[in-house]
């Protein structure tokens, strides 16, 4: 193996195309290639990517659940300490120090904000009787809430956008130039995004304010406080983690229910299922797509023995439609409970934005379904896949609607 393939092999697996997954076409619908992957070669070794494929629910939830067996620690000497890349004891707790603030009881307090932050996006769009989804609300809304709690100005998040575009950005094909140029512009949207931050904590360490931000600066794990360090990748991971998943799971449910237009109207007259029909979206369409571990020792699943230090890709969306799991799996049922999906993860490292993630789509849906009416895709408007093999989303999302 050559230094670049030991680098993509222990570090970047998960952000490098899989052959089947070859064009723009297969990424925007993915889910039949998932599907045979799934039920032909349920654990399969992939040689160009160096890494482990795991589909099928049982396996996923296994490698999930153990993180003894299956670390996180998957970028080792990574510049930026972030809690999705630790494991306990020092993911836990780290992870206790930010839990507090993302309780689903703290965030139902945002609930206001997010709908006048929502309202505030539509009005603009409303009058034209079209918008593009993902640039007029799906896009800034989560930026701009994030933004508010981490305490920083909400009228820079053009360069948030931009930064965790890059950061989530995957190689369009599997060639070394590829690979070494988005590791060229992601090293740089990193590097940008750590000196904004510093600049923050400088005014913070000065004056603290009422935000998440002040609360990670007087924090302390064994009477120590944060070093720069980890309050940089704090800030980071927040910013971007919730940022472009967010915006997804929002557009992802848009993209469905215009495949769908009765299930509009269904919505709009049954505002309680809005939250099943959310856990479905995360289901059917979940906006992160694959997770990866290392294997910490030689491990067998699904009947095939994987190597210690081996990268392991846990197939989240393919997983979500494993018929031995759900029923009518390759249908949406908005109505699905309970809906086990791994469309958050599963585990220590379950979302912790998942409470703030659920209540935004689930308030910008209502006032969506409550103000537009018969929302359909733009005639002849073409969509390109995010492009990043973890993400399943779209750049644009061009609508029409009454009102
Ligand atoms: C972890 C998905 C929104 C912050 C995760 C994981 C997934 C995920 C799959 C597990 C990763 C792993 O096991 O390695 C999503 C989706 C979202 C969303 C689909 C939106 C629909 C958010 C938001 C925030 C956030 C809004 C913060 C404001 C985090 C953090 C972790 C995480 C900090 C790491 C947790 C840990 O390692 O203990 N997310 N996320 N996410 N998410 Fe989210």
């Amino acid at each position: 193996m050559n230094s670049m393939d030991q680098m993509k092999n222990t570090r970047y697996a998960n952000i490098i195309p899989m052959k089947e997954l070859d064009t723009k076409e297969k990424r925007l619908y993915p889910f039949p290639i998932y599907d045979k992957l799934r039920e032909e070669t349920p654990v399969r070794y992939d040689k160009e990517r160096a890494c482990w494929d795991i589909f099928r629910y049982d396996d996923v939830h296994l490698v999930l659940k153990n993180p003894k067996l299956f670390s996180s620690r998957r970028s080792q000497g990574e510049k930026r300490e972030s809690l999705l890349i630790m494991d306990p004891p020092k993911h836990t707790q780290m992870r206790n120090l930010v839990n507090k603030a993302f309780t689903p009881k703290v965030i139902q307090e945002l609930e206001p904000r997010i709908a006048e932050i929502t309202n505030g996006l539509l009005d603009e769009v409303i009058p034209n009787t079209r918008m593009d989804m993902v640039y007029d609300v799906a896009g800034p809304l989560p930026v701009i809430m994030i933004a508010e709690l981490l305490g920083v100005p909400a009228r820079d998040r053009q360069l948030f956008k931009a930064w965790s575009d890059v950061l989530v950005k995957g190689p369009e094909v599997n060639t070394d130039e590829a690979f070494t140029s988005v590791m060229a512009e992601k090293r740089q949207a990193s590097d940008e995004l750590s000196d904004y931050f510093k600049d923050i904590l400088v005014q913070r360490r000065r004056k603290r304010e009422n935000d998440l931000i002040s609360l990670l600066l007087d924090a302390e794990i064994d009477g120590e406080k944060l070093s720069e360090e980890e309050l940089l990748g704090f800030c980071i991971l927040l910013l971007v983690a919730g940022n472009e998943t967010t915006t997804n799971l929002i557009v992802n449910a848009i993209r469905y229910m215009t495949e769908d237009v009765p299930l509009q109207a269904h919505l709009r007259a049954h505002p309680e299922l809005l939250p099943h029909a959310i856990e479905e979206t995360l289901r059917f369409y979940p906006p992160i797509q694959a997770i990866g571990r290392i294997a910490t020792r030689d491990v067998e699943i699904g009947g095939q023995k994987v190597e210690a230090g081996s990268q392991v890709i846990s197939w989240v969306a393919a997983a979500n439609r494993d018929g031995r799991k759900f029923a009518e799996a390759a249908r949406f049922v908005p109505t699905r409970k309970p809906n086990p999906h791994l469309g958050f993860g599963f585990g220590i490292h379950f979302c912790l934005g998942a409470p703030l993630a659920r209540l935004e789509a689930r308030i910008v849906l209502g006032i969506l379904l409550h103000r537009c009416i018969d929302i359909e895709r733009e005639e002849g408007a073409l969509l390109h896949p995010i492009q990043s093999p973890f993400v399943f989303g779209v750049t644009h999302f061009p609508v029409r609607f009454r009102t």
